[in-house]
């Protein structure tokens, strides 16, 4: 499963890019509006920090001027992958986009039936919005649940079920076990998915009776040259 993070702070992204487990970004217009910055100075610097897919959403909602917005977007960088809402007009722009070779990923799923029409337009990605289904009551893993499994009746379809909107870590799990192929989460949930109080308590057991026997795998120069650079 991919891991992309969900948000448009760079130091975030840097912060868990550094890990070696991220694989894309994905924005959208409230993401952009809460880091106060610039759309498209943002972009391009997340386009630097992560070499995967980069979501960059549309804010049209006419096929002609997303169209032009999604190739300003895809002009970016190649990594860009455009984001447009699960519209008529989103997906006749998402079938444009498409064929000139962008990858698009197209947002507000909330139904099987949009996620049929999205792999049917073409899209590299399409965003089922679990968190906000479980919001109003609706189970959001079952759509993914279906979606996966319409998926795998048309090998033919080659769009990604990317898992969106993700509240915390077992939305992650879940969507592993259905075989979603991206998860894209908020930093928090990210950083929940290495917590475990048996791993804290292990760690500090261990590091108590190493420092019982005396030893230092590195040797004593090194040893205090790694502490004194960390
Ligand atoms: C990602 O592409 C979506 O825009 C995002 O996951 C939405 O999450 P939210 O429902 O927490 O706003």
């Amino acid at each position: 499963m991919k891991f992309f993070i969900d948000t448009a702070d760079t130091a975030e992204i840097r912060d868990l890019a550094a890990t070696g487990l991220l694989d894309g970004v994905t924005t959208n217009p409230s993401l952009v509006a809460k880091s106060g910055r610039d759309f498209i100075e943002v972009v391009q610097e997340i386009c630097e920090i992560v070499s995967g897919p980069v979501s960059a959403e549309v804010a049209a909602t006419d096929h002609e001027t997303m169209l032009a917005e999604g190739k300003r977007l895809a002009g970016l960088a190649p990594n860009i992958a455009v984001k447009v809402p699960l519209t008529p007009d989103g997906l006749k722009t998402c079938k444009a986009l498409s064929g000139e070779g962008t990858m698009v990923n197209v947002t507000l799923c909330f139904s099987p039936g949009q996620a049929i029409l999205a792999a049917k337009a073409g899209a590299t990605f399409v965003s089922p919005f679990v968190g906000r289904l479980d919001d109003i009551s609706t189970p959001g893993m079952a759509l993914i649940e279906d979606i996966c499994r319409i998926y795998a009746q048309y090998p033919d379809f080659k769009t990604q079920v990317l898992v969106a909107s993700i509240r915390h870590p077992m939305h992650v799990v879940e969507a592993a076990r259905m075989g979603a192929h991206v998860s894209t989460m908020p930093p928090n949930v990210i950083r929940q998915l290495f917590a475990h109080p048996l791993t804290d308590k292990g760690l500090a057991a261990f590091l108590a009776d190493w420092e019982k026997t005396g030893q230092s795998i590195l040797g004593d120069d090194k040893k205090v040259r790694s502490v004194s650079h960390g």
